[in-house]
């Protein structure tokens, strides 16, 4: 029978409060001759301020041994900013190689927002997850004093920057529309830029099919805000990536719905399936996060241990508890999960 190692890192403030919603749609959605296994690791601030460890090596090997990691998100105010982030996250994404990080955006029909009504948002952002200004390439000097120096280095290799446009590609030609927009700032960053250019040339030789497009990130701000649907796929760096896929989620269903895999394609090391969000201190404790991010992010991890069925059954829940939202009272994070658990055992229930 089939079976599912999970990892679970439900981490800091609604981290918990999402994980645990995502994990009953989950549950809720396989089918009965799956076994899911899950392991629950305490890591983030808690586990800091007891031991002051963010990832020991021992937590690192035995996440290893899982076919996934589901994380809710880690950060907390009483914990110095950058120590969880980079001690926990980033140091997951660059261990495990976590190179393709997948962020797709959609505007499901009755979603409230800035852009509602526009049926047409479906694009998906691959964001570089390994390189760039994220590697802790920096210092800095004099520290503390009038003449301070910091600096902050981005690296892009060829060998980085290769394997992440040529899965863009792929996953362009896959798609309908087939087109592909890199993103980057080679009119400034004329370095990184040429590289990023040259690769984004060479590659796309071997997709005659895919249109291909150029946007320097600050006027795709304005595109994403102005014309979402001339986007389809869009590969960038991992900064630009970042910045974009909160603007994203927010011309989509907003913040509380944005989804994201880190992808190991290879598939040597798990890969890891979390909210775009954070831990948001301001609404933690409140039972007021909206867990829909969490339970879409599950959806990107069914499709990539390959429940196709599964993952769609998901997104169709999601698609009808956002429809019906319009209109409705709020709700809790646990009657948001409850409404996706009725939902996804009714849709199994047609089949
Ligand atoms: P944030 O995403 O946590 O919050 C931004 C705003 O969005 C807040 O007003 C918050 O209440 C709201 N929001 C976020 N998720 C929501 C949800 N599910 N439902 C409803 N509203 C939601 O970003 P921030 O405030 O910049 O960061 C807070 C902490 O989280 C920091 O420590 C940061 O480093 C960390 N962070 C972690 C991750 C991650 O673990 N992947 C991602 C982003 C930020
Ligand atoms: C995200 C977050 C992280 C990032 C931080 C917390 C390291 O903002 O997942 O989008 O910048 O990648
Ligand atoms: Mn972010």
């Amino acid at each position: 029978s089939r079976s599912i190692r999970l990892a679970v890192i439900p981490g800091d403030g609604i981290g918990p409060e999402v994980v645990a919603q995502g994990l009953r749609v989950l549950t809720a959605v396989l089918p009965s001759d799956v076994k899911l296994e899950t392991r629950e690791y305490d890591l983030g601030a808690r586990r800091w301020h007891a031991t002051g460890e963010t990832l020991p090596d021992a937590e690192l090997e035995s996440l290893k041994e899982h076919d996934a990691i589901l994380l809710g998100a880690v950060g907390d105010p009483s914990v110095p900013s950058g120590v969880l982030e980079r001690g926990l996250l980033l140091k997951l994404r660059f261990a495990f190689d976590h190179h393709v990080n997948l962020r797709p955006s959609r505007l499901y029909p009755g979603t409230a927002g800035p852009l509602a009504g526009r049926p047409d948002i479906d694009f998906v952002v691959v964001r570089e997850g390994t390189e760039g200004p994220y590697t802790g390439n920096g210092g800095s000097l004099r520290t503390g004093t009038p003449a301070e120096v910091a600096t902050e280095v981005s690296v892009n290799t060829a060998y980085g920057v290769e394997r992440v446009v040529r899965d863009a590609y792929a996953r362009a030609q896959a798609r309908p529309r087939k087109k592909l927009t890199l993103v980057h700032k080679d009119n400034v960053l004329v370095y990184a830029g040429r590289l990023w250019k040259s690769v984004f040339e060479r590659v796309g030789r071997e997709f005659p099919e895919v249109t291909t497009d150029y946007l320097h990130v600050d006027a795709a701000t304005i595109f994403l805000v102005t014309q979402p649907e001339r986007f389809d796929v869009i590969v960038t760096d991992n900064l630009f990536g970042d910045i974009l896929t909160d603007l994203a989620a927010a011309v989509s269903g907003g913040i509380g719905t944005a989804a994201s895999g880190n992808i190991n394609p290879d598939g040597t090391f798990p890969s890891m399936f979390e909210p775009v969000h954070g831990s948001a201190p301001d609404i933690a404790g409140t039972g007021t996060a909206d867990p829909t991010a969490t339970v879409l992010s599950v959806a990107l991890l069914l499709r990539h241990l390959g429940y196709e069925r599964e993952a769609a059954r998901v997104e169709d829940a999601v698609a009808a508890d956002l429809a019906g939202r319009a209109g409705a009272a709020a709700r809790s994070t646990e009657e948001t999960g409850s409404a996706l658990v009725n939902l996804v055992s009714e849709v199994r229930g047609d089949s």
